[in-house]
């Protein structure tokens, strides 16, 4: 809803229909079908057909795949921006992801109470 007054867009992904159409459903109940695009399908594919610059990304897919969205979806994050990880737990997190977040040097990143979140610095 603050997008509303930012003038922002939202773009989310839902592999599964019946969610995507809740999801969809919900969105235009609450007046904001204008502002936030579902995507269906898996966003592995889906996220390649996106090109426009991203404020913030949100993380809360297959975590196996964490690693591949954010190898997508950097280039896209403008410098600044933000890339929100949810399940960043011991166990649960991919370490390849978690790796990739602490060691490159263009990133920062904090994790509390299983949520990362990553700062692109330039
Ligand atoms: C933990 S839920 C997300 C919950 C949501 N963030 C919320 O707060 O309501 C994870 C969702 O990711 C979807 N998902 C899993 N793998 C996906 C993929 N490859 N592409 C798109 N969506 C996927 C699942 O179907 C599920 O609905």
């Amino acid at each position: 809803m603050a997008l509303q007054k930012t003038g922002g867009k939202l773009t989310t992904y839902e592999i599964d229909a019946g969610r995507a159409a809740a999801a969809r459903a919900n969105f235009k109940k609450a007046g904001l079908a204008d502002i936030i695009t579902v995507v269906e399908g898996d966003a592995h594919e889906k996220l390649t057909q996106f090109k426009d610059s991203v404020d913030i990304v949100f993380l809360d897919a297959d975590k196996e795949g964490y690693l591949d969205y954010l190898n997508k979806l950097l280039p896209l994050l403008r410098p600044g921006g933000l890339i929100i990880a949810h399940n960043i737990t011991p166990g649960s997190a991919d370490p390849r992801y978690i790796e990739a977040i602490t060691t490159n040097p263009g990133l920062e990143t904090i994790v509390r109470s299983g949520v990362s979140l990553t700062l692109k610095k330039r």
